[in-house]
């Protein structure tokens, strides 16, 4: 496919069934994550792929946060226990920070960004569906230390993966000069 209409053609998609990558199919995925641009090649990304039964226990992870909310309602203690069974398929994105003279944090979070955007990209250019979720699940020190993340390391979001269901929504038509400007 063409990398440019790969790019304008890609949509997020909320229903996500099986089949999701293969082996192969996923190496070439972090591969191309791996290639996001990085100041001083400090490596911030990583990913921890569930699948199967890491899917029931990201689940249980889920619900037990649910329940250290204070006065939290059972709907939504269910919601998030159900949360990760909306895919075959789950990469949590984690950034990992290292201390630089000339790189702060926020760069390192952004590089993991473009890493997201690169496994998105590559994911619809393999014929994969997949969303990026975020949400209190992210940025969250009480799942980072479930998932024996360290002190330093931050959940920047989930990305959902698998075939889509359905039809491709349609995707919205912007006018760039609204976003654009020359100097
Ligand atoms: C950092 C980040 C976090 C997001 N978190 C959520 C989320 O928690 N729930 C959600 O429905 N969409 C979330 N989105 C938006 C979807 O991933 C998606 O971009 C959006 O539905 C627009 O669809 P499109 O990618 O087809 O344009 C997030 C996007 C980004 C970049």
């Amino acid at each position: 496919m063409d990398a440019i209409d790969n790019i304008l053609n890609r949509v997020s998609a909320r229903l996500l069934k099986e089949p999701y990558p293969s082996n192969e199919e996923m190496n070439k995925v972090y591969k191309a994550a791996l290639r996001a641009p990085d100041h001083a090649w400090l490596r911030p990304s990583s990913f921890i792929q569930v699948t199967g039964d890491g899917i029931k226990e990201l689940s249980k992870i889920f619900e037990e946060y649910a329940k250290t909310i204070p006065n939290i309602k059972d709907e939504i203690i269910t919601k998030y226990k159900n949360a990760p069974f909306r895919a075959p398929m789950i990469i949590i994105l984690v950034s990992t920070f290292k201390d630089h003279p000339k790189v702060p944090g926020i760069e390192q979070k952004l590089s993991t960004a473009a890493s997201a955007q690169n496994i998105l990209l590559s994911l619809s250019a393999l014929g994969y569906s997949a969303i990026w979720r975020t949400g209190k699940l992210a940025f969250n020190p009480y799942i980072a230390s479930k998932l024996n993340l360290t002190d330093n390391q931050e959940i920047l979001g989930y990305i959902y993966v698998g075939t889509a269901e359905g039809t491709n929504k349609k995707i919205p038509e912007l006018d760039i000069n609204d976003y654009i400007s020359y100097l």
